[in-house]
């Protein structure tokens, strides 16, 4: 087989790429190692900024997320009793669109059905090759039988575990990580948000959010120990130490009930340079994860893209490189700024086991000047409503 474009990954990364290069003609192949259950069962955070909302737009699939996206002019910011609220459509003109991350990739899968584009599931031994030639491919088995699709690029969207990243030599990556001492526990349940807007909460007793995915479904997180596991939390237990953390204006009102997912997830900080080696370009999560704590993952995975797409699409109707040849570059500059943010956000809601009684000190000074100054909350909003591409 041959396409001109080989797409290993069929998370919102890899189907938002492929679909933005079909609306200019630009042949891909999706290559998902999961079934598209699988990747749909995913729970993710839900939080997009108005760039991705665009791309959406532009990919022809933002119908349904304007017609069930939640438009959030704010959040809450809480800690212990205080709470006040950063406006982010007054600070910065923009708001941004609360819409499960499962949904963008439904979207996103049934688009590439509608325009009858090719995604192999189920794939095993993805070989990405030669792409320090003008000639790459990639090979790869489907229920045993072995496939070489040659191309002109591969996007390795595949994820923090895919291959792609492992594919730029050793001796070639830089990798930057900082593990947190901590997890998020989260659950699913079938009861309306406690409040209309995210509330992100620092209590001393540890981080909280609550958050939401449609009017009857909300999403809840409290920090936890890494050596936690979601079995040690009935939802009694959960439902309790939730309203610890949150002001009691919030936790009188919680409609709580039965977890319909419940599960852990460690924060890290990781970046990997440069995000391109010859006809491979990394994308999203098999480039750079962040913790969740400022929703940056989806969004500076779409970045990414933004940037990718137009390169390449340069590249086929212009016969310009200049794109792809600033892609790395371009891609890493706002890669750092979220990743700077998300650093900053988590450590500013957070309660660490080696916090001093000086660093408690200066993280309620922090969240006072937040909280009582104009052009602090405008830095945070522009940050949380997303940088320009
Ligand atoms: N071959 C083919 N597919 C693979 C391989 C492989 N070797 N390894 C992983 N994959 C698939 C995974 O099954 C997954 O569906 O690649 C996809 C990667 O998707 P994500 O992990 O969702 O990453 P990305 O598309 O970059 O989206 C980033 O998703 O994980 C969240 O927090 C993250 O919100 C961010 C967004
Ligand atoms: C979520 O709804 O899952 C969510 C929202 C905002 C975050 C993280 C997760 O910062």
């Amino acid at each position: 087989m041959k396409t001109s474009v080989v797409i290993v990954g069929g998370g919102p990364s890899g189907l938002l790429l492929s679909q933005l290069l079909h609306t200019k003609g630009i042949e891909s192949i999706v290559l998902e190692r999961k079934t598209k259950e699988y990747v749909l069962g995913r729970i993710r955070a839900g939080v997009l900024e108005t760039g991705l909302v665009k791309l959406m737009e532009e990919a022809g699939c933002a119908e349904r997320l304007h017609a069930e996206g939640f438009v959030h002019d704010g959040t809450q910011i809480a800690f212990g009793e205080e709470f006040f609220r950063v406006d982010f459509t007054a600070l910065t003109g923009t708001p941004v669109v609360v819409y499960g991350q499962t949904e963008v990739t439904r979207d996103l899968y049934e688009a590439r059905e509608r325009a009858g584009g090719v995604i192999d599931y189920d794939v095993e031994n993805v070989v990405i090759h030669d792409v320090d030639t003008s000639n790459p491919f990639v090979t790869y088995s489907v229920d045993g039988e072995e496939r070489r699709i040659d191309c002109d690029f591969v996007a390795g969207c595949d994820g923090f575990h895919g291959v792609s990243r492992k594919t730029i030599p050793a001796d070639v990556r830089k990798e930057y990580e900082k593990a947190y001492p901590f997890g998020w526990l989260g659950v699913l349940s079938e009861t309306p948000p406690v409040h209309e807007e995210l509330i992100y909460a620092n209590s001393e007793r540890g981080f909280a959010l609550c958050s939401m995915r449609n009017e009857q479904l909300s999403r809840y997180y409290i920090q936890c120990s890494l050596s936690d596991d979601p079995d040690d939390w009935s939802d009694e237990d959960f439902w309790k130490e939730l309203k610890l953390r949150i002001p009691s204006h919030y936790a009188e009102q919680l409609v709580t009930g039965p977890a319909i997912e419940k599960s852990i997830a460690p924060l890290r900080s990781f970046v990997t340079e440069p995000m391109r080696w010859g006809r491979l370009f990394l994308c999203g999560d098999a480039a750079h994860i962040v913790p969740p704590t400022g929703a940056k993952g989806l969004n500076t995975a779409a970045s990414d893209v933004h940037y990718l797409y137009n390169g390449l699409k340069e590249f086929y109707l212009d016969g310009s490189e200049s794109g792809i040849d600033a892609y790395s570059e371009n891609a890493l500059r706002r890669v750092w700024k979220a990743e700077r943010f998300s650093w900053w956000f988590s450590s500013l809601m957070h309660r660490y086991p080696d916090q001093t009684p000086f660093d408690l000190r200066i993280q309620t000074a922090e969240l006072a000047f937040l909280g009582s100054n104009e052009a602090a909350q405008k830095a945070m909003a522009e940050n949380y409503v997303g940088l320009p591409y």
